[in-house]
């Protein structure tokens, strides 16, 4: 009654009035909140804000677009603030942990859990359950704790030395493919390269499947696994775009996409089912088999259908990204490197002797090559930050960290403190030529504790196999006018993604 007698002018004010009151209000409700952060932090050492209410968002922007990744930035900190700072990102503060001391504390003593941030993302992305509760981004302790029991025996060395063959004629693919190219004149990227190697390797060995990615220019699971680690990225760097109504064509993209993967893996998980329904021999030696065998073919309530999907997003995508990311990385010094390159090429001679086929007993004395490959990681540390969650307040190394903060160890400022490292911008393997040489907590590419990365002997292997295969067959050209920059996208990549001319030796 009382609205049919309104005017619409009248109507359309009041509107106006009520929406423009909720966003004061909801804008003092901020500033309050940001004003209650920025205090409580207030006693950190750490940079200047910029701004109060975007705290350090401006200059870590400008690094980013002159250039920087994160770590650069943090180093730069580093330098003038010490080895436990905080920084902040609009109302969220991040404490940044360089001292060893700190690092060996949270890390490994207290073991602190994952927060929210960066891990939800990667659970659910934009509604689609994507690596749900797998090992990455399960945050309850317990429930992790039991679901890597079941998975780490098949990451141990001697698990994965039943599948060598299968890492051997992986890499052979490669060459096959390689020799095609090998004319000294075609432009081939190496990222791209090792990153179809790396799918290729997990799908074969892991779950003995074969996504055909080595040959298909197009294929869908390389597409898919793209776009749905460049929404991660998306979503962590511009966390309003989730709302943005322009980006919905995008975000339903990523929700196929992520849909696509699990599909993938649940093919390949019912494909095994009905085999053994069928009675027909399937097998138990790979990851897959024997998951599926240690939880009584998905009887087990804690390792059903929907979990094996999560391990199967989550193998793929922890593994095949980092270990193809830092191949890339390794060739490239390598190739910078031509004394560290003929270093590695001559151990390969004396210790694959000129075999076709990399054995398991080859890798132990592959010395010198794990040495470059440490080196690489220092370098370039693929997963660049480790997050952490600090539920209580806590002083380390004398400063005190309010509970309820963010902790993040930036992996690429800690491989470059001259603390710890010396002369740490030259890349010099030599430095590993001694274990007791490295001062303790200061070098984890791995992480260190009981949520380290359970692929770092997959990863060794399947670096180890592909170099000694690769280097005695190809000389590799630097194409000139890329820059050996990198770029952080949530892993590093090289920018322009490690592109040679190829020849036969
Ligand atoms: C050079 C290659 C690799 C690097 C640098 C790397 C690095 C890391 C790091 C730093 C973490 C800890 C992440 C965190 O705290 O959030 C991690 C965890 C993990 N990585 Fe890797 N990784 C590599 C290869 C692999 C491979 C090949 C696989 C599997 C085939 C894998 C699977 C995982 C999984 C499942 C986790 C979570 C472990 C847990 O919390 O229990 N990674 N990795």
């Amino acid at each position: 009654m009382f609205l049919a007698r309104c005017s619409p002018g009248y109507l359309l004010g009041s509107i106006c009035v009520v929406i423009l009151s909720f966003l004061t209000f909801t804008g003092l409700l901020y500033l309050l909140y940001i004003t209650y952060i920025r205090l409580k932090y207030a006693h950190m050492p750490g940079p200047k804000y910029g701004s109060f209410l975007f705290g350090n968002l401006t200059e870590v922007r400008r690094g980013t677009a002159d250039g920087k990744v994160f770590g650069m930035i943090v180093l730069e900190w580093s330098q003038k603030h010490g080895k436990v700072i905080s920084c902040a990102i609009l109302h969220l503060n991040i404490i940044i942990i360089l001292d060893p001391v700190a690092i060996k504390h949270l890390l490994v003593t207290k073991n602190s859990p994952k927060g929210a941030v960066p891990y939800d993302t990667l659970s659910v992305m934009h509604g689609e359950r994507f690596f749900g509760h797998g090992l990455v981004s399960e945050r309850r302790n317990k429930k992790w704790a039991e679901r890597r029991s079941l998975m780490n025996p098949t990451f141990r060395r001697r698990f994965l030395k039943l599948s060598m063959d299968q890492f051997n004629s992986s890499v052979d693919l490669l060459i096959t493919k390689l020799r095609k190219k090998a004319d000294g004149k075609s432009i081939v990227s190496m990222s791209e390269e090792f990153l179809r190697l790396g799918i290729d390797i997990i799908a074969k060995v892991a779950f003995g499947t074969d996504l055909n990615v080595m040959f298909e220019v197009e294929n869908p699971f390389v597409d898919a696994s793209k776009l749905a680690f460049s929404a991660v990225l998306r979503s962590m760097r511009y966390p309003l775009d989730n709302y943005n109504p322009c980006s919905r064509k995008f975000r339903q993209e990523v929700r196929a996409a992520v849909r696509f993967l699990r599909q993938t893996g649940r093919d390949v998980v019912e494909k095994r089912l009905a085999a053994r329904l069928n009675g027909e021999e399937v097998r138990e030696d790979d990851m897959l088999g024997y998951w599926l065998k240690a939880s009584d073919y998905l009887k087990n309530p804690e390792f059903q259908m929907e979990d094996v999907l999560d391990e199967f997003v989550t193998i793929f995508l922890a593994g095949y990204e980092t270990t193809a990311n830092a191949a890339a990385a390794m060739l490239m010094e390598l190739v910078r490197n031509q004394d560290i390159l003929n270093r590695v090429r001559s151990e390969i001679q004396h210790v694959v002797c000129g075999r076709t086929e990399v054995k398991f007993e080859d890798l132990a004395n592959l010395t010198y090559m794990s040495q470059v490959f440490k080196e690489t990681l220092r370098v370039y540390p693929i997963a660049p930050s480790l997050t952490r969650h600090l539920k209580k307040e806590e002083t380390v190394v004398g400063v005190r960290i309010p509970g309820n903060s963010y902790i993040s160890v930036d992996l690429y400022s800690l491989g470059r403190q001259d603390e710890y490292f010396e002369d740490p911008h030259t890349f010099n393997p030599d430095r590993f030529s001694n274990a007791e040489s490295i001062v303790p907590y200061t070098y984890m590419p791995f992480s260190l504790g009981p949520r380290n990365c359970i692929g770092q002997n997959f990863a060794q292997i399947e670096t180890k196999v592909l170099f000694a295969k690769l280097l005695p067959l190809f000389d590799f050209t630097w194409v000139p006018g890329q820059s050996y920059d990198i770029v952080d996208m949530g892993t590093l990549h090289l920018k322009d993604g490690c592109q040679n001319y190829i020849t036969l030796r």
